[in-house]
């Protein structure tokens, strides 16, 4: 009676709503994302999603709390390039991204803009390396915490002019970009989904993209490579998880959902807009999911050993 039981549970799912939670705060760059495809997935589940900020600790506290999480589908996590760093930047993680998840699948691979506050006085990315290093003691660097997109590409930043400088962490880029539009602080790597408007708008200094091509959406702004960095490149991929031990007919749902979400026209449009696109069908799958995060990890390990910047 008890598998009967089960497996009538899984044929209901979702029988009530769904949280996803953002790791970042409410209004940022994740947050976007997550709220864009939040719509078409609830209405492919027939089901009410709810989206839950926990910001803190780089992301990692969220992902904590969901790796706990009762494992039934009604939990999840969207999580970015954070969950393959963390597992190397942390010393004292309370839980392994490739053991605790089940992986949903990918969702999309967000490009991040080099900003500044508008008064900055570096005009170009040239200018920008310059005044940094003639500048280190004074000028500040917001992130959204070790672990987030933000705090990697800002190492990555520091070492390729090998000058490190201060920074301010936020619990997300949302709130570190309402400081730089105050000028409180200087200047920020964060995601298009959040810096496309204020740069349209022009209330943000830009000094680059960090995609090999130049974006659809600000198609004036300068690629690392062209503005005299090349090799200072990175995407902000994004996935969906559940707590393992989630039952796969209940994973497999919540992919088909994500996968209908991300073949939604307004969703493409959106992220078109603000500088990005869904990954591949074929990407948003548990399979393919599971793949790319073994090899993120793999990837970024030796990168951030080398740089020296671990948090406990
Ligand atoms: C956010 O949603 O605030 C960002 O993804 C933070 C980051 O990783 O830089």
């Amino acid at each position: 009676a008890a598998t009967v039981g089960a497996v009538r549970a899984q044929d209901a799912f979702p029988s009530q709503p769904i949280t996803i939670v953002v790791p970042f705060a409410a209004g940022g760059p994740t947050d976007t994302v997550t709220r864009l495809i939040a719509e078409p997935m609830s209405k492919e589940l027939g089901q009410q999603v709810v989206i839950q900020n926990v910001a803190g600790a780089g992301g990692t506290l969220a992902a904590g709390q969901v790796a706990k999480a009762s494992p039934d589908g009604y939990t999840i996590l969207m999580h970015h390039i954070g969950m393959s760093t963390a597992p190397t930047l942390y010393r004292n993680l309370d839980f392994d991204p490739v053991t605790a998840f089940a992986t949903v699948g990918l969702v999309t691979n967000v490009p991040m803009t080099l900003i500044a506050r508008k008064d900055f006085e570096p005009n170009t990315l040239e200018e920008l390396v310059t005044y940094v290093k003639a500048n280190k003691d004074t000028v500040v660097y917001a992130n959204a915490g070790i672990g987030a997109a933000s705090h990697l590409c800002g190492m990555l930043f520091m070492n390729a002019i090998d000058t490190a400088v201060t920074t301010v962490p936020y619990k997300g880029t949302g709130p570190a970009m309402t400081d730089i539009l105050a000028g409180e602080v200087d200047f920020m790597c964060d995601q298009s989904t959040n810096t496309t408007g204020q740069i349209k708008g022009g209330e943000v200094k830009v000094y680059a993209v960090t995609t090999p091509e130049r974006l659809g959406n600000l198609p004036d702004v300068p690629t690392t490579t062209e503005a005299g960095l090349p090799g200072f490149q990175v995407g902000v991929w994004h996935g969906l998880y559940a707590p393992a031990g989630t039952p796969e007919a209940t994973v497999e749902k919540l992919s088909a959902a994500l996968q209908k979400a991300l073949a939604d026209p307004t969703v493409i449009e959106r992220f078109a807009e603000l500088g990005t696109a869904p990954v591949a069908a074929d990407q948003a799958t548990p399979a393919a999911h599971k793949t790319y995060l073994a090899d993120q990890i793999a990837l970024w390990k030796p990168i951030i050993e080398k740089a020296g910047v671990f948090a406990d």
